[in-house]
């Protein structure tokens, strides 16, 4: 009997106000993506708070009402408007408590979550705290969330890995040297695989994959004596010390390496176009989940539809790495 009240109360009642927030790290392609929840909003009628500085804002009421206006020109910026900084209080109970009350207080009656599988994980929880409805937007570089092909930013990140590549291979050509870099990826090689293959790397090292590096040494020297006059070894941050890795190769070859730490110029600049059309979709598809009344979910790419899954489902299981990218890497080198 309560159930079925329940389900006539929420079809009659519109939701009024909803709020979004960015969370983690940053991702170009969350400012395309805060753009598409606000006008998707206004669109159907709704309010839309800006949580200010990831969950630390939530904890400690820092927001701003977004309109249309407030969100023009911004499709094109890196980074996340709102700011997003690293929160550790959140993953406490208190820290929970804090923020479901916050946002009960300012009549929040939806979230959209924007971040990576720690965001999601934190999201999760402060649903079963405040009850309120949250839909997830995976914006991650890393690519390492469960539940959709694709994160909001992996395209950006990877085309500024192999075009630094491409510039690294000009100078390890001209003086025959091996250069191991590191990219991005902190658990995961999504990032390291793409950037191998795209950027025609020899060997790529990612954590999915044990190797031991004697047999990466071999091929390295074994190519040198088929003609190739250098090496670029990709490796994710994720698969080990990439100066021991760099010094491993120097001493067992005898050849001149250097090392790259690309970093966090992966995570800045423009979105392509990609990152910028996939944040587009996720946040409309946000704003329409929480509008027919779903509570907990997170949308995603699969194969070209827009699709979601249950929020639990994206930061507990292990998205599933294409190893076959990983053989055509040692195939085609
Ligand atoms: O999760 C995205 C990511 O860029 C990882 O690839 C990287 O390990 C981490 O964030 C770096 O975090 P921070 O910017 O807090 O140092």
């Amino acid at each position: 009997m309560f159930g079925i009240a329940l389900i006539l109360a929420q079809m009659v009642y519109k939701m009024k106000r909803i709020g979004v927030i960015t969370a983690g790290g940053d991702a170009p392609g969350m400012n395309a993506a805060i753009r598409a929840v606000v006008r998707s909003a206004i669109y159907h009628g709704l309010e839309v708070i800006g949580i200010e500085r990831g969950y630390a804002g939530l904890i400690e009421g820092r927001y701003r009402i977004l309109d249309r206006r407030s969100v023009g020109g911004i499709i094109n910026l890196g980074g996340t408007i709102l700011r997003s900084v690293r929160c550790e209080e959140i993953k406490t109970d208190e820290g929970i408590q804090r923020a479901a009350e916050f946002m009960k207080s300012i009549g929040i009656e939806g979230l959209v979550a924007i971040g990576g599988d720690g965001t999601f994980r934190g999201a999760s929880r402060l649903y079963r705290a405040s009850g309120i409805p949250i839909i997830g937007v995976p914006a991650t570089i890393d690519n390492d969330v469960a539940g959709t092909d694709e994160t909001i930013g992996f395209d950006t990140a990877v085309n500024i890995a192999v075009s630094a590549i491409d510039k690294i291979r000009d100078t390890a050509t001209s003086h025959e040297r091996t250069f191991v870099i590191e990219v991005m990826g902190r658990k995961r090689g999504f990032i390291a695989l793409e950037v191998g293959l795209a950027g025609g790397a020899e060997v790529v090292l990612i954590p999915e994959v044990k190797v031991d590096l004697d047999e990466v040494c071999k091929v390295i020297v074994e190519d040198r004596r088929a003609g190739k006059i250098s090496s670029i070894v990709v490796m994710a941050e994720g698969a080990g010390d990439s100066r021991y890795v760099a010094n491993y190769i120097a001493q067992k070859t005898g050849q001149e390496v250097r090392l790259t730490v690309l970093g966090h110029i992966q995570r800045g600049g423009s979105p392509t176009a990609k990152s910028r059309i996939l944040a587009s979709h996720f946040g409309y598809r946000a704003v329409e989940l929480l509008l027919t009344g779903e509570r907990k979910r997170m949308v995603g790419i699969q194969g070209d539809e827009i699709t979601s899954v249950d929020l639990d489902y994206s930061w507990m299981v292990e998205k599933e790495l294409d190893l076959n990218k990983y053989r055509l890497v040692g195939i085609l080198k």
